[in-house]
């Protein structure tokens, strides 16, 4: 699989991949709107508008450090992404470096995602939400360069400019973009929320946004006519709002970062 996204996301999704095409292909309906309420690192999205599984692909986020890097990318000139490119390209890792660029005021929107794009990279697990801290000993003892690729962030970024016009993305609340197109038949929801339902605490320790009335999510998904996937933590909490919703539940094992087997719920709107 084509590894897209500029982030190392927490809770990212790449291991779902295959069964979000297996979601898509398994529908006659054209064209395909593929909606990410909760982009984050925006993996889905992106590989559905490469691999032509959907026609066009709405990404919303209401993180505004996440949300730089989409418009930076997304949304802004050549010039723009030239300038981001280059800072990326030119950054001499040392600690000092980074902490500066960390503690700055940004005041562009590019200046911004640069600064999200350095966070991700040098913190512990990429988190961006306020207590997390720098990589320290790192992958193979590199510290803070273990997870610094330029080259290869410079290329990922250049091939999402090749499908930008395929993508809309919208800094916005998750609830306000499921409603913009809850009557169109055509519309593939994939939700993924932070983890916080049944007393959760990863989705709290890894998103500076994670207060979701789960219920009321549901509730909102059921009443839309188009398609939706939501993936979640196995909880009986989980299960009783899949169950009073009326979706299906299906349970599948995934590798989390720390090389454990983990059961993950996918639930779909029938
Ligand atoms: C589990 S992560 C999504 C990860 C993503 N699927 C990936 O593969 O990278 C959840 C995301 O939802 C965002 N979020 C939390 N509350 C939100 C809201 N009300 N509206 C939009 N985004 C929200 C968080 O900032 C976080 O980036």
């Amino acid at each position: 699989m084509a590894q897209l996204s500029p982030f190392r996301y927490p809770g990212g999704k790449s291991w779902l991949v295959p069964e979000i095409r297996r979601w898509l292909s398994s529908s006659k309906i054209a064209p395909k709107i593929f909606i990410e309420p909760f982009a984050g690192g925006g993996i889905a999205s992106l590989i559905v508008t490469y691999e032509g599984l959907a026609n066009s692909a709405y990404m919303g986020e209401i993180d505004q450090d996440v949300a730089s890097v989409w418009i930076s990318i997304l949304n802004s000139s050549d010039e723009d992404v030239s300038w981001l490119c280059k800072k990326i390209l030119e950054f001499n890792v040392t600690l000092d470096n980074v902490q500066k660029i960390i503690n700055g005021k940004p005041r562009s929107i590019k200046a911004k995602a640069f600064r999200t794009i350095i966070k991700n990279r040098m913190h512990r697990g990429g988190i961006l939400a306020p207590g997390s801290g720098l990589l320290k000993a790192g992958e193979s003892n590199k510290g803070l360069h273990s997870r610094w690729y330029p080259e290869t962030l410079v290329k990922r970024i250049s091939i999402i400019r090749k499908i930008k016009r395929k993508i809309v993305f919208k800094n916005i609340d998750a609830f306000d973009l499921i409603q913009r197109f809850s009557h169109k038949p055509n519309a593939f929801y994939f939700i993924d929320p932070p983890y916080t339902i049944g007393g959760k605490r990863a989705g709290k320790r890894l998103y500076s946004h994670n207060e979701v009335d789960h219920d009321i999510l549901f509730q909102k998904l059921a009443s839309v006519t188009g398609s939706v996937m939501l993936t979640y933590d196995d909880s009986p909490e989980v299960r009783a709002l899949a169950r009073r919703y009326k979706f299906k539940i299906k349970s599948i094992s995934m590798m989390n970062s720390h090389n454990a087997t983990m059961r993950e719920l996918i639930i779909l709107k029938p």
